[in-house]
């Protein structure tokens, strides 16, 4: 797809603050918005481009002003704005509408806006309403009348749209990066731990021993699905608005389909009132960003519990751990509780889409400009936790004896002996009694399942043999859970095997 390559927050120049939050002081100064004699007089003092001035006799109310601009966080959908620009003037060219001077001309302004943009020389004013005004200023300060020519046939509504999806196509691909760098990292942990019997955990109790690079992959696959669902959306938001006008299309012959191949879209717009209206592909995304949030929070919280005294599994580095203000001895998980916190954060994006498009009537509504904040705020979010985590799994040191020797506790190796008894002809509800009885043994005389000589196991019931003792190895139970998709170490670096070529498509896909 095309990519305006990487735009990470802040790339760009920020929207000078003081001028949009309007800050009263400095618009009385400026004379800034305000009502009176119908205009907003920008910095120089001449009035301020609107897209939609000529049938209103005044300007806007500073109130009205101060709740309908969004260039300040729009600002950073300049780009790809810019992009769709290009392309929608050759379209005009191709329609006749613009001639062959005309369009070299608006390809140049707007590649030197381009780098004014990048560059932060052209900066968008609190008078810009939205990032489309801004830009469109920008054009007519270069260009004079022909800078006017380029919203034929265009509407904020499709521009808004089309622009949004590109950022999201783009910013989908970064987040796959720093996803697939997390499961890489998590990975070549796994590899060194493939042997490392842990305890594996039902209701945060012991259950059974398993390889801790088991449980680190457990991790993988889930990122791994995050990952593939990215890719899955991103052929349903394959899709270009332009074209579409406010809600009806145009009655000039504009090529929808050809904007959108230029714009590397998989094709254009179907219905015009749904390309305006659509905002699935910003809910589907969010959607992706929540449960990626939500399996970040899960990894995070077993990195807490694994560094806490009591179950000492983890070290993090000095690098990514953090101390307390009061207490000299404190090294604490924050990167790990941090990614667990912002998952609300990343789900309350969801939920407020989607509460803000239930029951909007079609075509384009104002409310959809409600639709970018929640989508910024967790590409910033997923960008920012990412390689936190991604650096803390990297560098914490696993403490493989620890691990080994809470492996069998908690009676771990129960199931193994009942299992046992099965394969030698025991109904297993007989079997899971007799281990239990046995498990209630050694709780009461404070023994481990292995400190159970003969006789006793013959007392507490005669289907415990002796040989029973045979399968009481950590080792054994975690070698013995070798059919697909278990902990056996060697089905461990199957997994490790066939996760290699899927984070390699990925990360091509990612375009890293
Ligand atoms: N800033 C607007 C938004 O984000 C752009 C579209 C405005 N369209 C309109 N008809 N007022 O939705």
């Amino acid at each position: 797809m095309t990519s305006v390559g990487p735009v990470a927050t802040g790339e760009y120049p920020s929207v000078d603050e003081e001028r949009v939050t309007m800050d009263p002081e400095r618009a009385h100064d400026d004379a800034g918005p305000t009502n009176d004699a119908g205009s907003v007089p920008g910095a120089d003092g001449s009035a301020p481009l609107r897209l939609w001035g000529g049938r209103f006799a005044g300007g806007p109310a500073e109130a009205l002003a101060r709740l309908s601009v969004s260039v300040q966080f729009d600002w950073r959908l300049a780009p790809y704005d810019l992009l769709a620009s290009r392309s929608h003037a050759r379209v005009l060219h191709r329609a006749g509408l613009l001639d062959a001077g005309e369009l070299a001309a608006m390809l140049k302004a707007l590649d030197d806006l381009s780098d004014a943009v990048t560059q932060g020389r052209f900066r968008p004013t609190v008078e810009d309403e939205d990032v489309h005004t801004a830009l469109e200023r920008g054009l007519l300060e270069n260009l004079g009348a022909l800078g006017g020519k380029l919203r034929a046939g265009r509407s904020r509504n499709d521009q808004v749209a089309t622009d949004l999806r590109l950022y999201l196509r783009d910013h989908a691909r970064q987040v796959a990066g720093r996803l697939t760098e997390l499961s890489s990292a998590l990975v070549t942990l796994a590899e060194q731990h493939v042997d490392t019997p842990a305890p594996g955990m039902t209701h945060l109790q012991h259950a059974q021993p398993i390889s801790f690079g088991h449980q680190l992959l457990a991790h993988v696959q889930a990122f791994v699905r995050d990952v593939d669902r990215l890719r899955d959306w991103d052929r349903r938001a394959s899709v270009s608005a332009l074209g579409a006008g406010a809600l009806a299309g145009s009655s000039l012959p504009l090529d929808p389909a050809g904007v959108a191949a230029e714009l590397g879209f998989d094709r254009a717009f179907a219905n015009s009132l749904d390309a305006v209206s659509d905002r699935d592909f910003a809910a589907e995304f969010l959607f992706a960003a929540a449960l990626t949030g939500v399996h970040l929070s899960r990894l995070g919280e077993e990195i807490v519990l694994w560094t806490t005294r009591e179950f000492g599994w983890v070290e993090l580095d000095d690098a990514f751990a953090t101390g307390s203000s009061i207490m000299p001895q404190k090294k604490n998980p924050d990167i790990a509780e941090l990614a667990r916190g912002k998952s609300g954060r990343l789900i309350g994006a969801l939920t407020a889409l989607l509460t803000t498009l239930k029951g909007l009537p079609l075509a384009y509504d104002r409310d959809l400009q409600e639709d970018k904040e929640p989508v910024f705020d967790a590409v910033d979010t997923l960008l920012v936790v990412l390689p936190a985590m991604t650096g803390m799994v990297a560098t914490m040191r696993v403490r493989r004896e620890r691990l080994e020797r809470a492996a069998p506790d908690g009676f771990a190796l129960a199931t193994d002996v009942a299992e046992y008894l099965v394969r030698n002809g025991v109904v297993f509800r007989e079997a899971h009694e007799a281990v239990g009885q046995l498990v209630a043994w050694c709780v009461a005389h404070d023994a481990e399942l292995d400190d159970v000589s003969a006789e006793d196991l013959a007392v507490i019931n005669p289907l415990l043999t002796a040989d029973v003792r045979s399968v009481l190895s950590v080792r054994g139970a975690l070698e013995a859970r070798s059919a697909p998709g278990g902990t056996a170490p060697d089905r461990v670096r199957d997994q490790i095997r066939d996760l290699a070529p899927v984070l390699d498509r990925d990360r091509a896909w990612a375009g890293n």
